[in-house]
């Protein structure tokens, strides 16, 4: 185990995304003062770290995640003057904010890319991927993440140009020496400024196969992922501007294996603090067999940490379905299911990362027509489906599981209209359960989502040692139940979950937990003999 103490691995990370967070003006835009007003919100959760989604400028085709001016803010979120402000009251609290870096691609209407579509030979012309049409067609076969060819036609040079993801998110071209030196010396301008760090958005995508050729399938990352190159370039970010400043970086890394994540985040190869995988969360659900598959890649990722790396713990972001909803019970046990979470989000190996409305309990909304959805990946793949006459309701039901917008609604702070979230006609509707789950009503039960979230967020920070223990799977076969132990010099913690609707009888699993001393549980009335559904208890024993 890696043991090496450092504030980011003590850390609870909480995710913004501002445009649904807290509306302060009423324009039905989540905005940089209304996250400055639900800081005392967060603080008294316990919450030491706050990740904003992008805040830059962008004409958001993909809410912000195109960005056509690193310099400035996105005027629905407000100015710079908000952000400092916003900076300012987050550290006199003594918490730390980080940014989203998003520069595995701008905006198609970042200046860069303007000058560069103009002609072969400007200033910005080699800034992005440009290549000629072969035989009149895009020239691989590379397909866009948010469907469609990777590949865009344009005019005015005569050539195409790369977008993993939207048309309007064209991909920049690292091995121009120009585009890094422009990046870093941005990267460097936010630090200056005070940031605590940046969770780096598709980070493994930066570098490309030489000669760009044919993936296997259109759809496969093997020539645009995890490439050696990605790993020099973040080498180099950290070596000449990072490691300037006391600060955490995070990796969005799709499609990575504890291998090459190992690579990433190894302390001696200076690249990043930790990443995010998604073998967890790519699972269809929790069940049966996937319920061993999901032991197996904690234990698999495990093995990163104790060889010398760090973890993060996540289950929820503004790409993922609500984790309740995709992987527990929404209904009849949300609050066991939402309790469940937290407690491994706050006990299994890692720095955990808790998105916005996780904490309450927020569940999918699930729109019923294409109109309520904003997402551009749901509805490209919605206009997909109709191209290919596929039947629009079999594929619907998919999509609205799928969709990111079951992330995005907005936060529900109350029972009031728009749950608290705006006065004015919010950019997404507000999940119509918001009476039921809110901020207010959960932080006011004693024994609500919420409430357990703090008490073990508290237990987490008043025993560091949890932090840097052990972590062994105790019941790796065993279908039904997690039952994990974390072990350091001082004390052994038991962890135990339930992860389905039954009870079940602790005797048949030959588990026995009376000896250890019973710290939390989301149930009052709990048994030594049997798990509630969804229990979750941790146990802990002096050694
Ligand atoms: C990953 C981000 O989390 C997602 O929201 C975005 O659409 C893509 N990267 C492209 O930036």
């Amino acid at each position: 185990m890696n043991k090496n103490r450092k504030w980011w691995k003590e850390a609870v990370v909480y995710q913004i995304y501002p445009r649904s967070f807290k509306d302060s003006n009423n324009d039905g835009i989540g905005d940089l003062n209304g996250i400055t007003e639900k800081l005392d919100y967060l603080k008294n959760l316990g919450i030491d770290v706050i990740w904003l989604s992008p805040i830059y400028q962008s004409p958001n085709d993909d809410n912000g995640y195109d960005i056509s001016n690193y310099y400035s803010i996105m005027e629905e979120f407000g100015t710079m003057d908000d952000f400092n402000n916003l900076l300012e009251k987050i550290h006199k609290k003594n918490m730390k904010l980080i940014m989203d870096l998003v520069i595995n691609h701008t905006s198609d209407e970042h200046p860069w890319f303007k000058e560069s579509s103009k002609s072969k030979n400007n200033k910005y012309s080699d800034y992005y991927i440009w290549r000629d049409p072969v035989d009149g067609e895009p020239p691989n076969n590379w397909e866009s993440r948010f469907s469609g060819s990777a590949w865009t036609y344009c005019e005015s040079r005569g050539q195409y140009y790369l977008h993993l993801f939207s048309k309007k998110q064209p991909d920049l071209n690292w091995k121009n020496e120009k585009v890094k030196t422009d990046i870093f010396k941005m990267v460097d301008w936010w630090l200056n400024k005070g940031i605590d760090g940046f969770r780096m958005d598709v980070i493994n995508f930066i570098a490309k196969e030489q000669g760009l050729p044919d993936s296997k399938r259109p759809d496969s990352p093997e020539k645009w992922s995890s490439l050696p190159k990605s790993h020099k370039i973040l080498n180099e970010l950290k070596n000449e501007v990072i490691s300037k400043y006391d600060v955490m970086t995070v990796g969005e890394t799709p499609f990575v294996t504890p291998e090459d994540g190992h690579k990433y985040v190894n302390e001696n190869r200076n690249e990043l603090d930790m990443i995010f995988h998604f073998e967890h969360v790519n699972l269809d659900n929790y069940d049966g067999k996937n319920f061993l598959k999901f032991k197996d890649i904690q234990s698999k990722w495990y093995k990163v940490q104790e060889q010398g790396g760090w973890l993060s713990q996540y289950f929820a972001n503004h790409d993922q379905p609500r984790p309740i909803s995709k992987f527990f019970n929404d209904e009849e046990y949300r609050e066991e299911s939402a309790q469940l979470i937290a407690m491994m989000l706050l006990t299994l190996p890692g720095t955990p990362y808790i998105y916005q409305g996780e904490e309450i309990g927020m569940i999918n909304v699930g729109f019923n027509s294409i109109e309520e959805y904003n997402d551009i990946r749901t509805i490209n793949k919605y206009y997909d489906m109709l191209n290919k006459n596929l039947a629009e309701e079999d594929f619907f039901d998919k999509l609205k599981e799928k969709s990111r917008d079951n992330a995005r609604t907005p936060m529900q702070w109350s029972d009031q209209t728009h749950a608290g979230f705006t006065n004015g006609e919010p950019w997404l509707k507000v999940n119509s359960n918001y009476k039921i789950i809110n901020v207010k009503r959960s932080i006011n039960n004693p024994n609500s989502v919420c409430n357990f979230y703090k008490e073990l967020i508290y237990f987490r920070k008043n025993n560091k040692d949890l932090i840097y223990s052990d972590y062994k799977d105790l019941l790796k076969k065993d279908k039904e139940v997690y039952y994990f132990k974390r072990s350091s010099n001082k004390n052994v913690y038991y962890i135990i979950l339930n992860f389905t609707g039954n009870l079940i009888d602790l005797r048949k699993k030959k588990i026995k937990l009376d000896l250890n001393k019973l710290e939390l549980c989301n149930y009052n009335n709990y048994d030594c003999k049997k798990l509630q559904p969804y229990e979750a208890r941790l146990y802990i024993s002096k050694t």
